[in-house]
């Protein structure tokens, strides 16, 4: 495994590489999540490339940028299987005279849009430029921002990417919390409280398999059984998992999203029913 920081030198290396490139974008701090990513880019790939830079374009500027959990020595380690991590630094992905950003319309402003306004284009632009740079066969995503895998996915087919996006499901703990870096913030109790957030999505499904489907009933009863755990709900959202279109009743394979704040902690989930 090697560790390259320069863009200039990553792109010349991903150039030559003969073979399927499969790569992880990360922000580091890595957990199950991040490493069921790299084994599906293992199986499918000859060579696997992962990043890990912090991306300042999206976040809000009241929002985690500074404290985001890092520990790249760690990540290091974790990553010994791999061909390539690309740890670029800020100034040499942003220089000063930086320019060009992305935006996917419509369905970045929606749901994680809306608390996130400037979010999905501080995504969208970094990940076209990384697969820019690691010329990347195949992106791997994980399945819990299900919002941003839907509008990378948009973007990769609107500016006419060679690169197959890859949804990847999510990993949770033994008790059902989806992980996630953010995870570190929270206290013993505030973890605890967080269960509300997967407990609210298995209500959807078992009111599903017995026959309630309006969506604002289900809405109604998983934003009570957060609150009574003491999480303050951002949005509850039931979608068409293709174009995140809201629907009115639940249906097969749709997804029901959610956004809830545990304390000062914003955590995401969702599922597919
Ligand atoms: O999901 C993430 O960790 C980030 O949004 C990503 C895709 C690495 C872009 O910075």
């Amino acid at each position: 495994m090697q560790i390259i920081k320069s863009v200039t030198e990553m792109q010349n290396i991903s150039q030559k590489l003969n073979g399927k490139i499969g790569f992880v974008p990360t922000m580091g701090f890595l957990h199950e999540g991040h490493l069921s990513l790299v084994k599906e880019a293992h199986k499918k790939c000859d060579f696997v490339i992962v990043s890990i830079f912090v991306n300042p374009s999206q976040f809000l500027p009241n929002e985690d940028l500074d404290s985001y959990p890092r520990n790249f020595e760690q990540d290091v380690k974790l990553l010994s299987d791999i061909d390539f991590i690309f740890f670029p630094q800020n100034e040499d992905i942003y220089p000063n005279d930086y320019k060009t950003w992305i935006t996917v319309e419509k369905i970045s402003a929606e749901f994680c849009g809306k608390s996130r306004p400037t979010h999905f284009k501080g995504v969208a632009t970094i990940v076209c430029k990384l697969l820019n740079i690691v010329n990347a066969d195949f992106l791997f995503l994980g399945e819990k921002d299900f919002q941003q895998l839907v509008v990378l996915k948009q973007m990769t087919k609107d500016l006419n990417f060679k690169t197959e996006v890859i949804g990847c499901p999510i990993v949770r703990e033994k008790s059902g919390l989806a992980l996630s870096s953010r995870n570190k913030y929270l206290s013993e109790i505030e973890r605890k409280n967080a269960l509300s957030l997967f407990e609210a999505l298995q209500l959807a499904k078992i009111n599903f398999k017995n026959g309630i489907v309006d969506s604002q009933k289900n809405i109604s009863q998983m934003q009570r059984l957060i609150e009574e755990k003491g999480g303050v709900v951002d949005y509850i959202e039931i979608i068409d998992s293709q174009n995140l279109e809201k629907i009115s009743k639940l249906k097969e394979r749709c997804r029901v999203l959610i956004a809830v704040f545990i304390d000062k902690t914003r955590l995401i989930d969702n599922i597919e029913i």
